[in-house]
């Protein structure tokens, strides 16, 4: 592909596979295990991660709509491609026409199924509502789906599960996390039959889980258990006060780059981009960068973000367009910076180690790092570096 702009998410597979094996050494090998490649693979491209996966040993793997799952199928997936959305008649045909694995979580999904199988075994999961509150069925329904399941031969439960919503309590005896386990495994028995997997840990219990094991802490997760890992697969530990530790495992997967398209020197008192919300103090040099708020750069990052030139953190300056920014190069003009030199938005490389991640970028953004993963646009081209870094 051609980058006639050079303005790119390189995507680390190196550390994209050195997080899974990190994650897969916490648990059973036969545990199972469905990272989550929703959201154009977390914003990484889900084709790339899903074909790296699957090269690993990967066959389950989960998305949000059919949609997802239809173009990780045309793109050669042979995986087990779990459908976490619910889904109408028309959904349910698709679903069983291309044998994706619908997550079933309240009762039309099952009607849906039924009317639109024409005599096909259906590998389903179930999903409860443990206290999330958004989606899957209560748990006092259990019994009646198992009725209903065992009078519908058709149907093959291959699992059970729940979302876990507060990880961060994780090693709390009495928190919430253990409440939802607790309620999971109410349900567990009454599916037996079936021999279904179990699954809900998500990144947070992940590191709850290893956690609990490292400090040897009353707080014991059942070893089975299986593992939906999203975030941490892309190299990001969710913020927990147990879990600092644990960023240093894993590795950012996406390094967000660009480059200085010009060099510009600008007097004391002028302006910089819409509004003038900079104006420089002294006489400046400022860098345009060609990556802006449709690229996924939110513009809540102007005056405030940081970027990264020849190892040097410098700040973004004025308001980020749609596709320029610009950034304040004279505190290192020292360093002979030339245009056409390399800017680096976020990421993890030699240079930057975990100093301008995409977590940094949320912290200043008030969000969290899922958000700033999931919004680079499909105009950013992901550039496929396969190198430890
Ligand atoms: C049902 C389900 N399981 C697992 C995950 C993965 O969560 P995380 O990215 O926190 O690991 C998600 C993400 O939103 C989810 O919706």
């Amino acid at each position: 592909m051609n980058l006639y702009r050079k303005s790119y998410a390189e995507i680390n597979l190196h550390h994209l596979k050195s997080n899974l094996s990190w994650i897969r050494s916490h648990f059973p090998k036969e545990n199972f295990l469905c990272p989550m490649v929703k959201a154009n693979g977390y914003g990484h491209g889900d084709v790339i991660v899903a074909k790296c996966l699957e090269a690993e040993g990967v066959n389950h793997m989960g998305v949000c709509l059919i949609e997802e799952a239809l173009w990780l199928h045309q793109a050669g997936i042979k995986s087990n491609i779990l459908v976490f959305r619910g889904f109408d008649k028309q959904g349910a045909e698709e679903i069983i026409e291309r044998g994706f694995v619908p997550v079933v979580s309240q009762w039309d999904h099952l009607e849906f199924l039924t009317q639109a199988n024409k005599g096909k075994a259906i590998s389903i999961h179930v999903k409860f509502d443990t206290g999330m509150n958004r989606l899957g069925f209560p748990v006092k329904e259990a019994s009646k789906i198992d009725e209903y399941l065992w009078q519908n031969k058709n149907f093959r439960l291959k699992g059970v599960l729940t979302h876990l919503h507060s990880g961060e309590d994780g090693l709390d005896p009495n928190g919430k996390t253990q409440e939802q386990l607790a309620s999971l495994a109410q349900v567990v028995p009454i599916f037996k039959k079936f021999s279904p997997v179990v699954h809900t840990l998500n990144s947070a219990g992940v590191l709850a889980k290893v956690a609990a094991e490292k400090q040897k802490s009353k707080v014991v997760f059942e070893p089975t258990l299986g593992v939906r890992p999203g975030l941490l697969l892309y190299g990001y530990a969710p913020k927990m006060n147990f879990a600092n530790e644990f960023q240093s495992e894993v590795k950012p997967v996406m390094t967000l780059k660009s480059h200085l398209s010009e060099i510009r020197f600008v007097n004391k008192g002028s302006g910089v981009s819409y509004s003038h919300t900079w104006v420089a103090k002294k006489d400046s040099v400022i860098g345009i960068v060609p990556i802006g708020y449709a690229d996924g750069v939110h513009r809540n990052l102007s005056n405030k973000g940081l970027v990264s030139v020849h190892g040097q953190l410098v700040p973004i300056i004025g308001n980020i367009c749609m596709d320029y920014l610009m950034i304040d190069l004279t505190p290192i003009m020292n360093l002979k910076i030339e245009k056409n030199d390399g800017v680096i938005l976020f990421g993890y490389n030699d240079q930057l180690g975990y100093q301008q991640t995409a977590a940094n970028y949320a912290d200043v953004l008030g969000t969290i790092p899922w958000e700033v993963l999931t919004s680079m646009s499909i105009r950013v081209p992901r550039v496929i570096v396969e190198s430890s870094l």
